[in-house]
């Protein structure tokens, strides 16, 4: 088990979409193992693997941070295969520290997936848990919050980060 280092807003592999995982194998199981440490350590209410480098289809959440047993999720090939309702709520990124901006999100989800033991699940979510699942599969996606931010609070968002990243203050 091991805390990786969370790859930040700018980086392309972001930007791609992650491959579907075949074998749930030993290799794996460590991925998921270290994106648990990771979140936990960032500290975080959920993480994609592509925000520690590996472009896999594969997203971990816990609405508890680890604190209450029971509220790890493991989510391998998710899909998003139900939306009901809008909900609007601060939404931030480990990939991109220290801003938060409003995001209109589904307010109730279903997701289709493989649990870590390579059992088909489905598994509803809303409120905080629908905005997490939606956030990890956009990230899985190549996509992330800020795309769904528009006009000047995005262009504020982008100017701070490239004056930080001239002062070599990111990534
Ligand atoms: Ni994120």
């Amino acid at each position: 088990m091991a805390v990786l280092p969370i790859v930040k807003y700018g980086d392309s592999v972001l930007r791609n979409p992650t491959q579907p995982v075949g074998d749930i194998d030993a290799a794996l199981q460590k991925l998921i193992d270290d994106m648990v440490d990771t979140m936990y350590a960032a500290p975080g209410v959920g993480l994609a693997a592509n925000q520690v480098g590996v472009a896999k289809r594969v997203a971990v959440i816990d609405l508890t941070v680890g604190k209450k047993p029971g509220n790890l999720h493991v989510f391998i090939n998710p899909e998003l295969v139900e939306m009901e309702g809008q909900i609007t709520e601060e939404e931030g990124c480990l990939s991109i520290p220290d801003f938060v901006e409003d995001v209109t999100r589904p307010e109730r989800v279903k997701v289709r997936f493989t649990d870590r033991n390579g059992q088909q699940r489905e598994l509803r979510g809303e409120g905080l848990m629908a905005r997490a699942l939606c956030h990890e599969i956009d990230h899985l996606n190549g996509a992330l919050y800020i795309d769904h931010v528009r006009g000047f609070k995005k262009d504020r968002i982008l100017k701070k980060i490239q004056k930080l990243a001239k002062s070599g203050m990111w990534g």
